[in-house]
């Protein structure tokens, strides 16, 4: 028999392989590439941090504009699949997204370049998904760039005016190393299964409460908290009942999300007297004091959307538009270096029983 290695549950804290994409570095910084994902966002276009996961390197200009015309070329959406949603009429949009994108009509056999057809179709599809169940006609957007049309689409193009710090969140929620849909991609990959199937499996794995899923419930308590009193007594009463606050805690940052500080420093300037923020600051700062749980950057990151004006259910397919550029890096990083991933477990049934 092998020598068997016990690890933590939940794998916490267990090195599982090696990465070049992603990492959080001793000082706490989220890195992608080896660079701040807080400069990216701060300096770079959503196409050229996209570009960077992806290919392991900043483009040059030309490589730029080709990628960004890839990419706004891929947002369309083939028709046939808007036929399908008009019968479907689902109102969940993420399972919508899954559905569509295992069923979508691809015609690339070039795996890259169905994994950037996979990586655009995100933005379009969640419009599409509101559209067909409310009943109207489907939009479209002349709108240029990823992150700009998206913003244009799931808000009907009201207002563009802060598609800049939308952008900038897209950018923050772009990768996380093993996070826990990344990793179910990797284990749907290390058995070689097709590209289409692993990204389902993501998808699968990021509409958890736990994990994405925590974005849009996060404005379910904090609507009803108006003084510091009320934060103070609302956290007491979930940590009194051992229950999670949804937009707290990490299992990488115990001190500090990098993300969260950015989008809340992003929301500081745009909106300082948003009474959901400052709910968001009185509940960060009793948790902190209480139990030295920090905020998450889907704490901050629902309370933008809130203010951009986005619907909650867009919430989480706007995590998976952006999240779905780290799946396609990692999707072959694992399959470059593959070895399948199949863990052992500790059997606690009965044994030798008798019929
Ligand atoms: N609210 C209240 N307590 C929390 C908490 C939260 N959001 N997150 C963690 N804790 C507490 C746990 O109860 C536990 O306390 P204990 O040691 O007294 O039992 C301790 O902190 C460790 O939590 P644990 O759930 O074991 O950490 P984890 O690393 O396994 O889980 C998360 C990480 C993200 C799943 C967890 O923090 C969580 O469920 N957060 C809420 C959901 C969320 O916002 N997800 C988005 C992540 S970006």
């Amino acid at each position: 028999m092998p020598e068997i290695v016990k690890v933590a549950k939940g794998l916490e804290n267990v090195v599982v392989d090696k990465t070049a994409i992603a990492t959080t570095s001793s000082a706490g910084d989220l890195l992608y590439r080896g660079y701040k994902a807080i400069d990216l966002a701060e300096k770079k276009s959503f196409e050229d941090t996209a570009f960077l996961i992806v290919n392991g390197k900043l483009p040059t200009d030309g490589e730029a504009s080709r990628f960004a015309s890839s990419i706004q070329e891929n947002m369309q959406i083939d028709p046939s699949v808007r036929e399908i949603m008009k019968i479907n009429r689902e109102s969940d949009v993420m399972r919508n997204i899954r559905s569509m994108i295992s069923l979508y009509p691809y015609r690339e056999k070039d795996t890259r370049k169905l994994f950037l057809k996979m990586d655009s179709i995100i933005p379009q599809l969640s419009s599409d998904t509101m559209k067909a169940f409310k009943g109207e006609p489907f939009q479209d957007s002349s709108v240029k760039g990823y992150s700009a049309k998206f913003y244009s689409l799931i808000t009907g193009g009201k207002t563009m005016d802060h598609a800049a710090s939308f952008q900038k969140l897209m950018i923050l929620y772009m990768e996380h190393e093993f996070n826990a849909s990344t990793f179910a991609l990797r284990v749907a990959a290390s058995t070689l299964a097709d590209p289409v199937s692993a990204v389902c499996a993501a998808l699968a794995t990021l509409k958890g409460p736990l994990h994405g899923g925590a974005n849009s419930e996060v404005l379910e308590y904090l609507g009803s908290i108006n003084s510091r009193e009320e934060a103070r007594k609302y956290v007491d009463e979930k940590v009194q009942k051992s229950e999670k606050i949804m937009g707290f805690g990490h299992r990488v940052y115990k001190k500090r999300d990098p993300r969260a500080q950015f989008v809340k420093g992003e929301l500081k300037k745009i909106a300082p007297d948003y009474p959901l923020f400052q709910a968001a600051e009185a509940v960060e700062d009793y948790l902190w004091e209480k139990k030295n749980l920090p905020a998450n950057v889907d704490l901050y990151a629902a309370i933008l959307m809130k203010y951009l004006g986005i619907e909650e259910s867009f919430y989480l397919p706007v995590f998976a538009a952006s999240r779905i550029y780290g799946w396609n890096a990692h999707y072959f990083e694992q399959v470059e270096n593959n070895k399948i991933i199949r863990p052992a477990a500790e059997y606690i049934g009965p044994e030798n029983l008798t019929l």
